[in-house]
């Protein structure tokens, strides 16, 4: 079985096609960051302008680089939420349509189950069970993954996703968006232990997330630290390295929980956040000290992509879902609402 995916929840076009026994035959992706930059954020109308622009001639790209004819798909899928709903709307008629077109049945993904299963699309792809951070700009989840669709949440944001942290507080130390990246490329330069922020409801059982006091914490210290409204380079490289520090550590200890509590030995990372290396790197540490294996997808397919959704569709796909004709999205959609296949690989 052969699956074009279809990824315009937010501000990346993405678009890929994915074959059951050969592999990913083509990935393509355009990011609209360069134009959301000039506002700080992403405006969704012009978000949802965008992909109606890139997304035909990505699809064109696809299937050439694929060698592939137009149309020579078994199925397509399309991320139907959560997301923006304009943005959501392009990807859904777009792909609908197409599925119609071709005469070959039409899948709505959800975003976070293609994050979920992006390390399947890897040369060592991480065993059933497993416990999976996921870790992008508008979520923050803990999920116990007995297999496709059989997920249990053990733990999410209150309040801001990881990614959202990174951004704000980004934005608060003047950095262009998204500043999730650049904030962890300027804390390399930062001293260790200078500024130490708290570790967010670590003190208390379970396996929720909070971040939005750890916002707050920051903006008082570049307020303290500023002189004439300016905070001096290497002081703001000493604060990125303590906010980093104080999301990782909350991470890693609720990961730690996780793994103890579900007893698996494989954990995933996954999401935006997840290309982070000093998140890699000690959830790796983690891993290694309690026995257990750590995987995560290269790094292009942390962020948004088409393959994962391609990915994520296929599985569905072949055991029988697929979508009505009518376009349907979800701007909020609970990750366990989704159905689970079973290992004949029919729908349940
Ligand atoms: O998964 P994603 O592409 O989009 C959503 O589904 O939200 O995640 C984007 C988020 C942004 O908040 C971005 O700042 C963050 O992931 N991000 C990072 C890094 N790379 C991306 N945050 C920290 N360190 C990074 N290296
Ligand atoms: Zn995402």
């Amino acid at each position: 079985m052969r699956v074009l995916g279809i990824e315009t929840s937010c501000d990346e076009t993405g678009v890929a096609i994915y074959d059951d026994s050969q592999g990913l035959l083509s990935h393509k992706l355009y990011s609209q960051v360069t134009m959301h930059a000039e506002f700080g954020g992403v405006v969704p109308e012009l978000a949802s302008r965008d992909h109606i622009r890139k997304l035909i001639p990505l699809i064109e790209e696809a299937f050439r680089e694929a060698k592939l004819e137009k149309g020579d798909v078994d199925g397509v899928a399309y991320t139907s939420g959560p997301g923006l709903i304009g943005a959501l709307m392009v990807g859904a008629s777009f792909g609908r349509s197409l599925a119609h077109a071709w005469g070959v049945p039409a899948l709505g993904v959800h975003h976070m189950e293609g994050h979920l299963l992006a390390p399947m699309l890897e040369h060592a792809p991480p065993p059933f069970p497993f416990v999976a951070l996921l870790v992008s700009g508008g979520h923050t989840m803990l999920v116990d993954v007995a297999g496709v669709g059989e997920y249990e949440l053990l733990g999410e944001s209150l309040d801001d996703a990881a990614g959202e942290a990174f951004d704000k507080t980004a934005k608060m130390m003047g950095l262009p968006y998204p500043g999730g990246p650049m904030l962890s490329k300027i804390a390399e330069q930062g001293e260790p232990g200078r500024f130490v922020f708290p570790r967010p409801m670590v003190d208390r059982p379970g396996m929720d997330f909070s971040f939005s006091g750890l916002k707050t914490a920051v903006r008082n210290a570049i307020a303290a630290e500023a002189v004439n409204e300016t905070v001096e380079q290497q002081t703001m490289a000493d604060i990125a390295y303590g906010f980093q520090e104080a999301v990782v550590e909350t991470l890693v200890i609720k990961c730690r929980r996780a793994l103890k509590h579900t007893g698996h030995k494989s954990l995933v990372i996954a999401g935006g956040v997840s290309a982070n290396s000093q998140l890699r790197k000690r959830l790796d540490e983690l891993a290694t000290s309690m026995k257990s294996q750590l995987y995560y997808p290269r790094l292009e397919f942390c962020t948004d992509n088409g393959a994962m959704i391609a990915y994520a569709g296929l599985q569905r796909l072949k055991a029988g879902e697929h979508s009505p004709l009518s376009i349907d999205v979800k701007p909020r959609w609970p990750l366990v609402d989704l159905p689970s296949i079973n290992t004949n690989g029919e729908a349940s």
